[in-house]
């Protein structure tokens, strides 16, 4: 078995009366391009505190390249890159400058840094502009200098907290990219946090979905999927008589699921292609009207929706989804 990067045992941490993370038990083992997804308020932050040495658990515990969070915080620290949530790199600074002082930060020898640095805005695309200072520069290269930033001194674990949220879509897939690089060629494990499934799906070998403070599955994202009902579902958005609309899609023998949002039908089967004009056929036979129809290959979206009864992206904008007939949501709003 490969050596663990990182190992929680039952971690948790209490703000008041909340649990922020409630008795979270993982372990990534090196080399690993590990995952964990939730919605906002999920805990994600508050885990990547306490494995950073900048929360102290309030029980269990934790170890990072082999070093107790608690009692060798020194030496996680120096083993560790951290990419925050926030943007943190300093404006009044070029980019060079602002990995150079890291760099010393971590007692890295002067012409190491000074190769170290060129070779890391090479990495991430920031040679032309090193010598530029950062608040000229765009959300998504201040994001890369981050994460160059993060690895001048040669850390074996790197942890990013959402390190795509508020990025357009192509600086995402830059820093996609990048990671995805860093991965393969240098052999770092990555711990990385997100609420994007598409992220998640992308770039991680393995998936914790998180929420309330609680791994609720756990698995590479081919397991998560296949523990969903079929492989596929068909989207429908019927002009009224939407509960005999899901009474009849529920009775069709290649129907595995189906639940009701609004005017909206989502209906689970193994082939979308052969489900879907089966589907319309039914509705039509009812005289029932379809304004709608959309297949798609399950997702890491539904494999929130399915043991939560909520929606990611609504859970984002904090509003509440109503999955009828997959039970009553457990907690409303966010
Ligand atoms: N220092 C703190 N004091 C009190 N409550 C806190 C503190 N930090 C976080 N919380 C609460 O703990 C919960 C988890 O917060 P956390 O920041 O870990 O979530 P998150 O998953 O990172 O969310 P986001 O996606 O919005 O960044 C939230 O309800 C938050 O309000
Ligand atoms: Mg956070």
């Amino acid at each position: 078995m490969a050596e663990a990067a990182v190992e929680t045992r039952e971690i948790a941490k209490r703000f008041g009366e909340l649990w922020a993370v409630d008795r979270v038990t993982i372990r990534v083992d090196t080399g690993e391009f590990f995952g964990f997804l939730g919605p906002n308020g999920a805990g994600k932050s508050t885990l990547i505190r306490m494995l950073t040495t900048l929360h102290r658990p309030t029980s269990g515990t934790a170890s990072v390249a082999g070093w107790d969070v608690v009692r060798e915080p020194a030496s996680v620290r120096r083993a560790i890159g951290v990419v925050p949530q926030n943007l943190s790199s300093d404006l009044d600074l070029t980019a060079r400058e602002n990995i150079d002082i890291y760099g010393k930060f971590y007692d890295v020898p002067r012409k190491a840094r000074r190769d170290r640095t060129a070779a890391l805005l090479e990495r991430v695309g920031l040679t032309a502009k090193a010598d530029d200072l950062v608040a000229t520069y765009s959300g998504g290269m201040r994001r890369r200098l981050d994460i160059a930033r993060a690895l001048i001194h040669r850390p074996s674990v790197l942890f990013l907290d959402e390190p795509t949220s508020g990025l357009d879509p192509q600086s995402r897939r830059v820093v996609w990219e990048m990671l995805q690089g860093l991965m393969a060629e240098d052999g770092l494990t990555i711990f990385l946090t997100t609420h994007y499934m598409e992220e998640a799906e992308t770039l991680c070998s393995r998936v914790a979905i998180i929420d309330h403070g609680s791994v609720i599955a756990l698995g590479t994202p081919d397991e998560l999927k296949r523990a969903l009902p079929g492989n596929d579902t068909v989207g429908l958005t019927v002009g009224g008589s939407e509960e005999a609309a899901l009474e009849a899609v529920q009775a069709e023998p290649y129907v595995r699921k189906a639940a009701r949002d609004g005017r909206s039908l989502k209906c689970y089967v193994d082939n979308g292609a052969e489900g879907a004009p089966l589907l319309l056929q039914l509705l039509d036979r009812l005289g029932i009207t379809v304004e709608s129809v959309a297949i798609h290959r399950l997702s890491l979206e539904d494999v929130f929706i399915h043991h939560t009864g909520r929606d990611l992206r609504e859970e984002e904008s904090k509003k509440v989804s109503l999955l009828i007939g997959a039970g009553v949501p457990r907690r409303m709003g966010g």
